[in-house]
């Protein structure tokens, strides 16, 4: 235990020092004992290129968007629409935590891919944090306002102004909605809050959704919420939460896979990731740096306390600052908790089997508070977090995408016939 936590105080001091050392912003690599390798790795994900090059890559039309959330975010989204139908369907595909849209649109079977080919007009969100597809008006990744969110925020601010962006520019007054692992949860906070967006989402599919995870079975998960109390009375006291956010995000949700993955090898990369999302057998092969690359997009601090929290409550409740800050915010010393019957869309539950989050305890735990939801586990092989978006097995991802499909395809939108507008 004394170990445990002393190994985890060095991470953090090494973060630290990181984060205390360089008083440059600019250039964030100046003074980078691995400067080098920081070399490496970019010229090595300057040859994976970015979501827009590769969905070009594969031969599909392809146009970015920017959205403006009301609290002043500016996210570039993408739309693909495949020419075989002129006026396909809304759909709408979230990636998770710290990814970008990248995650759809690996292979051409890939699930934004394929359902562009089924003739769903296929838009990619990406959120607030993400470095390459996100900005705000006023601030920089150098202010801390910039990075004051968690998942809540993601939900209120950045998944609606996404979904109206889409019904403005769209023949339809609703959509389809397809979100993965911690989009599942800020889609559930923007739908139990603001109920209204209910009637937007025709049907929602929720691939590994991560609302209710108590049972957590990651070695990786497990080990910070040993030591949670620690991180978050940190946190709450750092001062200069932007650099540590700023150096989180450049340091270890940038480097540090794609750094592990080139020093250490492939088979040792493989291994962490298993601790951290689990294992079945064809989720990462050598591809194993470009999942590593799609794994770090940039993502708050706080959402990732947000999440060990949720963990800790069983349920999805707001954000805590601790007791005396809640009771000064919320009136009580443990955050309120989400009303999931205000969640009316019709849902769908994919988990899988051998996911360490979102496995068939937690998914069961979900469907007690939302007993209108249908629930499915994917049991083919052992079905893990990362196989729904970057199975390298083929047949893997044609069974997701059937699953998928057979969800949507008898889902039936309202038009919207007042929309005379600009829309294409
Ligand atoms: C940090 O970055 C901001 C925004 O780019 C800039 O205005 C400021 O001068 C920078 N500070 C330093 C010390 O370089
Ligand atoms: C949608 O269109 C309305 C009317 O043109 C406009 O006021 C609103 O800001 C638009 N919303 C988004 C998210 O683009
Ligand atoms: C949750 O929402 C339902 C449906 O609107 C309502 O009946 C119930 O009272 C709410 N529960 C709480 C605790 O607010
Ligand atoms: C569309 O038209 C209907 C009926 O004519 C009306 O009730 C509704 O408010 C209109 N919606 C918008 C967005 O203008």
């Amino acid at each position: 235990m004394n170990f445990l936590r002393l190994s985890f105080l060095s991470f953090i001091f090494i973060v630290g020092i990181q984060t205390s050392c360089s008083q440059d912003n600019t250039s964030s690599e100046r003074q980078n004992p691995f400067n080098g390798l920081a070399k490496t790795i970019n010229q090595y994900k300057n040859t994976i290129g970015n979501t827009v090059q590769n969905i070009k890559k594969l031969g599909y039309p392809v146009e970015d968007h920017q959205v403006q959330t009301q609290d002043g975010f500016i996210l570039t989204i993408h739309r693909v629409r495949h020419n075989k139908v002129a006026s396909g369907k809304p759909l709408l595909l979230l990636p998770g935590l710290s990814c970008s849209a990248m995650i759809f649109i690996r292979w051409t079977n890939s699930i934004g891919l394929f359902l562009a080919d089924q003739g769903y007009d296929v838009w990619f969100g990406n959120s607030r944090g993400d470095i390459r597809y996100s900005k705000h008006i006023r601030y920089t990744f150098h202010d801390s306002e910039f990075w004051d969110f968690s998942w809540e925020e993601l939900g209120y601010y950045d998944n609606s102004a996404t979904i109206d962006y889409i019904l403005n520019n769209t023949n339809y007054n609703q959509m389809i909605l397809v979100t993965y692992s911690v989009a599942t949860i800020s889609s559930f906070a923007l739908l139990s809050v603001n109920p209204e967006y209910n009637d937007k989402v025709a049907t929602h599919v929720t691939l590994a959704p991560m609302t209710i995870v108590p049972y957590q079975t990651s070695v990786v998960m497990s080990l910070f919420m040993i030591h949670y109390d620690i991180l978050q009375s940190w946190y709450n006291g750092l001062f200069d939460k932007a650099k540590f956010n700023h150096r989180i995000m450049n340091m270890v949700t940038m480097h540090f896979w794609p750094a592990m993955c080139l020093t250490f090898g492939h088979s040792f990369c493989k291994f962490a990731m298993a601790l951290f999302l689990g294992y079945s057998p064809g989720s990462y092969d050598e591809n194993i740096a470009v999942i590593a690359y799609d794994l770090s997009s940039g993502v708050s601090f706080k959402t990732f306390l947000h999440i060990l929290q949720q963990i800790e409550y069983k349920e999805m409740r707001r954000y805590s600052y601790g007791e005396d800050e809640n009771i000064k915010r919320y009136g009580t010393k443990i955050p309120p908790a989400f009303n999931m019957s205000q969640v009316t869309s019709p849902t769908v539950l994919i988990s899988g089997i051998n996911d360490p989050g979102s496995n068939p305890i937690n998914s069961e735990m979900i469907s007690r508070k939302m007993p209108q939801a249908k629930r499915i586990i994917l049991d083919k092989t052992m079905f893990t977090h990362c196989d729904f978006v970057w199975s390298t097995d083929t047949e893997i991802r044609d069974y997701i995408n059937q699953k998928i499909l057979e969800n949507i395809n008898t889902v039936t939108l309202n038009p919207n016939n007042n929309n005379s507008g600009n829309f294409t």
